[in-house]
């Protein structure tokens, strides 16, 4: 059933513009290239506030993605079907204006503007279907569910990855956060390298800032890695 858009205020508007803001300030010397292209391509800027049919007409047109609006959070088999047909779930609301960095749940800051510009890139899109197609052929044992979360939480939502320009964010949960964006790239962080082995055996808590991240050598090494992943579940 489809969610009817909610109705955006003036207040909400003003959210949008201070968090538009803030992040335009850092995100060039912190977030990865393949980010700010995206938000370029998107057009997603502070005083426009973003109307996610016409961010999906970018995005079908490119990489044959679109966003679609969810009221709460998207989980498990849930989730990794929307990906899986090409969908990424958008929440319909935007957080509170009394406390810019932080959200109860995925709202449209998190989702439209931290995850959606990526899905600009045809090799991200393409490996976020394979991601959730190969989640989905594990549906029925939902006790290996756990590695997809665990793979996607330290990769898409909270990975890091080296440049030539220095270490940045790739991952969209960091992007979307003011406070997350600096926190990440502090040496409060142990930062690991990233490898298929080391983000399914760490867990994690959604509710506590990251203290230990992993970093990627580049967004190929993510892309190439869905078939360790899945001989791994497979022998688990
Ligand atoms: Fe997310």
């Amino acid at each position: 059933m489809s969610v009817i858009p909610k109705v955006f205020t003036e207040e909400d508007r003003e959210t949008w513009r201070a968090i538009l803001h803030a992040q335009k300030q850092t995100r060039d010397q912190q977030v990865c290239d393949l980010f700010l292209e995206g938000v370029e391509i998107l057009g997603l800027r502070e005083d426009h506030f973003p109307v996610l049919e016409e961010t999906n007409q970018i995005l079908r047109r490119l990489t044959n993605f679109e966003g679609v609006l969810v009221e709460g959070l998207e989980e498990g088999a849930q989730f990794y079907n929307l990906l899986k047909h090409r969908q990424f779930p958008v929440g319909n609301f935007i957080r509170n204006r009394q406390d810019l960095s932080y959200t109860p749940a995925p709202d449209i800051v998190h989702d439209l503007y931290g995850h959606l510009p990526f899905f600009t890139d045809k090799t991200y899109a393409d490996f976020c279907q394979e991601f959730g197609a190969i989640a989905m052929s594990f549906a029925d044992r939902p006790e290996l569910l756990n590695q997809f979360e665990r793979f996607f939480w330290f990769t898409i939502e909270f990975g890091l990855i080296q440049t030539p320009q220095g270490r940045r964010i790739f991952g969209a949960g960091i992007a979307s956060s003011i406070g997350e964006c600096q926190f990440a790239l502090s040496d409060q962080v142990e930062v690991v390298p990233f490898s298929v082995a080391a983000v399914c055996d760490q867990d994690f808590r959604i509710d506590q800032i990251q203290k230990k991240l992993f970093c990627l050598t580049s967004p190929q090494q993510l892309y190439d890695s869905l078939d360790e992943l899945r001989r791994r579940v497979q022998n688990l």
